[in-house]
């Protein structure tokens, strides 16, 4: 036992409109009220539904984030949206490096780091994704690519300026396809990450630090994949969408 408190995350990527964000929220906070949760519970829509989402959320203890931020506080940056802007509406938590971003946004180490850099700054707690494709893993990479994308993200930060720091484990091969990573393979790559952090920052900052599963995480996966030591969450696409999925999932995290 540790004592990292269990986060389940939706990452909603593009999906739910304004209104349909407010159902779902109301829904999961009614039905996440009325349950017997001992996790965090989190949803990430996309940012035109962030305020209706929180407005739904209101008096219960349901949280809301963002799915990505710019680095910058303001300025000439069209189509974009900052740490500031995120805070005032009331989000939590932020998304950083998702794969989606890392492949189809040119997303790299270096805005994966000035992005944390932001999210510090204004007091967001930035989820930050990490994880090998199947190309990688099958040509014995994967350990690799997981500790430089971590030394690529977290070089030249101190431990205090991390304290908040949540990471995602997401093979890539995972996301979206149904292909859960084992519960072997998944705690191989979170211990791996522990130890990094444990390296870098300090074997007591290492066991503070909650790291996520994500990749086609289900009501049926998700209690042995909890289970596993170094597992403390799971950041779910899919199964986040549908009420009874989510909270299916978070009902596994006792
Ligand atoms: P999935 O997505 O649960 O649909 O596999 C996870 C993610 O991309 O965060």
């Amino acid at each position: 036992m540790n004592d990292r408190n269990i986060l389940i995350a939706g990452n909603w990527k593009m999906n739910k409109t304004p209104s349909e964000a407010k159902a779902l929220v109301r829904e999961l906070a009614q039905r996440s009220g009325q349950g017997d949760f001992t996790c965090e519970l989190l949803v990430c829509p996309p940012f035109t539904s962030i305020s209706s989402a929180i407005d739904a959320a209101q008096s219960s203890a349901l949280m809301v984030g963002a799915q990505n931020l710019h680095w910058e506080d303001s300025g000439a940056y069209t189509g974009e949206v900052s740490g500031p802007m995120l805070k005032d509406l009331g989000c939590s938590y932020v998304i950083i490096g998702h794969s989606e971003r890392r492949q189809y946004f040119g997303e790299s180490d270096d805005t994966v780091s000035k992005k944390i850099s932001a999210a510090i700054r204004h007091g967001l707690y930035p989820i930050v994704c990490v994880g090998e494709t199947l190309e990688q893993r099958e040509a014995g990479q994967a350990s690799d690519i997981v500790l430089g994308q971590l030394a690529g993200a977290l070089t030249g930060f101190t431990s205090h300026e991390l304290r908040s720091l949540v990471i995602a484990y997401e093979p890539v091969w995972a996301i979206g396809t149904g292909k859960t990573a084992s519960n072997e393979q998944a705690q191989e790559a979170h211990n791996l990450i522990r130890n990094h952090l444990s390296d870098n920052f300090g074997l007591d900052f290492s066991k503070s630090i909650r790291i996520l599963y994500g990749g086609s995480m289900k009501p049926g996966n998700a209690r042995e994949l909890l289970e596993q030591p170094d597992i403390d969450g799971g950041l779910i696409g899919g199964a986040s969408l549908k009420a009874d999925d989510f909270l299916g999932i978070a009902a596994c995290a006792k």
